[in-house]
């Protein structure tokens, strides 16, 4: 599976790009609301920051608009991934993009049908979302993963699933074993997958052990 990271903080992106597991990024309106800063600036500088995808979404509207916003983002760099939303309009703009060799990734996916619908119009990516849907339903982010995983294995979907709003190091393991493409994780969550309380302690005795020679 790969890793993403979801953010549009540049320092957060710099920092992750030397770990040496970071496939990828997603950003999204309100990643980069967050930041205060344009859009397309902040996702030019990614592009320096990490060679492999990068989302960049386009506003929702009509299908002609957000293909005209998105052509530019895909002229700036081979890596960009144009985010669409899980709209018809986003469909239609989700098909047109792919017939004309511009990767996307459709966004703010719930149900099973949402997701086979972007396969079936060529998405690049669909994204569902497990940490919203838990919040309604606990476990029913991890079940969507792994329909999906199923449906898109057994109809021979090309399209990638990237588990999306992982709130915990638990929603990475679902991503993980319901068979995700990639996992796109907060810089926080990415942090804490690398932590066991084992592993802290096992450092403290190996280092006393050392003092002790
Ligand atoms: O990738 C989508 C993600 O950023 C949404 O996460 O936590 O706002 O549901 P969240």
């Amino acid at each position: 599976m790969k890793i993403f990271i979801d953010t549009a903080n540049v320092e957060e992106i710099r920092e992750v790009s030397t770990w040496g597991f970071i496939d990828g990024v997603t950003t999204n309106p309100s990643l980069i609301a967050k930041e205060g800063r344009d859009i397309v600036d902040v996702i030019k500088e990614i592009t320096t920051l990490i060679d492999g995808p990068i989302s960049a979404e386009v506003h929702e509207g009509l299908a002609k608009d957000m293909v005209k916003e998105a052509i530019p983002y895909a002229k700036m760099h081979k890596n960009i991934v144009i985010k669409l939303p899980m709209t018809i309009e986003g469909l239609k703009a989700c098909k047109e993009l792919t017939s004309k060799g511009i990767k996307t990734n459709v966004t703010l996916v719930f149900n099973l049908t949402q997701a086979v619908a972007a396969a079936k119009c060529g998405a690049t990516y669909v994204s569902p979302f497990m940490g919203r849907l838990d919040d309604i339903t606990l476990g029913t982010g991890a079940a969507l993963i792994e329909d999906i995983a199923t449906v898109f294995a057994t109809y021979e979907y090309k399209t990638q699933i990237i588990a999306a709003s992982i709130r915990n190091v638990e929603h990475v393991n679902q991503a993980l074993l319901g068979g995700a493409d990639v996992a796109t994780i907060p810089f926080k969550v990415l942090k804490e997958m690398l932590n066991h309380p084992l592993t802290t302690k096992g450092l403290v005795i190996f280092a006393d052990a050392s003092k002790k020679k």
